[in-house]
């Protein structure tokens, strides 16, 4: 069963930070699906200018920007661009982030930084330039995080603390958006299969079937998984629904669901 009607977005803007690869290219075009404008912001020109053809390529309206999203000047500039073309932004998605993996003896402060920047500062950012662009009351912002903000990761000291501030600042702009008919929410991805991210993090089948086999629901996500609750949350079946941090993540930050997690004591 599918809850999702095409078209549902007709005449609506979406505005996609770090959306030129990964989950945020695949909310991108889910929302191009469902018939909305979409602006895909990205820092690399030729990446965005490729994710905005296959933006378009599902029917939808689109356009890509080049911003950094460290630039606040530039995101600024994203906004105003797309809100001349289309009016007033509908739904926000902050996806972008950087990443490696690192332990924190090996971060200079410049690598830890960075992260930090892009991840958190970006978000601010993002968000921050948004509000004077929003449709008042209705819109919907939406922050991409990770489960590390919640459960910190090894060799994660920098992408664990910037996501757990993205977390936090979900809910204080929850509040202090929320008189003017804004929700902000969050989504938190598990391992989702189809990028290339997670063919880096567990590059063999047995990494691969290790890692599943700690999932509640012992499988990787897909984008669409990730896109599809980004389209709820954007929904007004969601008009309810502010401040909260999704997790669309197969179980994963309920802990190991493994079989051998737990040695079981022989029955009496
Ligand atoms: C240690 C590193 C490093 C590494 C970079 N640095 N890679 N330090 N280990 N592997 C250091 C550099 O030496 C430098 O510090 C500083 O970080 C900045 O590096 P630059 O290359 O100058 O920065 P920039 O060009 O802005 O690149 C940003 C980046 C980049 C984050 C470093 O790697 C990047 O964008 N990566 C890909 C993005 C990505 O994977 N996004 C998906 C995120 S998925 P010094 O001191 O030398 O100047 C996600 C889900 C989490 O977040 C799931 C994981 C469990």
């Amino acid at each position: 069963m599918d809850l999702f009607r095409k078209g549902a977005f007709k005449g609506k803007t979406v505005f996609v930070a770090g959306g030129s690869t990964g989950i945020n290219l695949g909310i991108a075009e889910r929302f191009g699906e469902m018939g909305a404008n979409v602006a895909v912001i990205s820092r690399n020109e030729e990446r965005i200018a490729v994710a905005a053809e296959r933006v378009k390529a599902t029917g939808a309206d689109a356009i890509g920007v080049v911003a950094d999203v460290r630039d606040f000047d530039a995101v600024s500039r994203a906004f105003a661009a797309t809100t001349e073309k289309w009016g007033e932004i509908n739904v926000v998605i902050s996806g972008a982030a950087g990443n490696f993996l690192s332990p924190a003896t090996g971060l200079s402060a410049n690598a830890f930084r960075t992260v930090v920047e892009i991840d958190l500062l970006g978000t601010f950012n993002v968000l921050r330039a948004s509000f004077d662009h929003l449709r008042k009351p209705g819109a919907s912002v939406i922050s991409i995080t990770a489960g590390q903000a919640k459960r910190p990761v090894m060799f994660q000291a920098h992408a664990s603390a910037a996501k757990a501030g993205i977390n936090n600042l979900t809910g204080t702009l929850a509040m202090e958006w929320g008189p003017a008919g804004i929700r902000v929410n969050a989504i938190s991805p598990g391992p989702i299969g189809d990028t290339e991210g997670m063919a880096r993090l567990a590059p063999s089948d047995e990494a691969t079937a290790k890692l599943k086999s700690r999932l509640a629901l012992r499988d990787y996500g897909t984008k669409r998984d990730i896109a599809d609750a980004a389209l709820f949350l954007s929904s007004d079946n969601a008009r309810y629904i502010t401040g909260v941090v999704l997790e669309v993540d197969g179980g994963l930050l309920l802990g190991d669901a493994s079989a051998d997690a737990l040695t079981l004591p022989d029955r009496r």
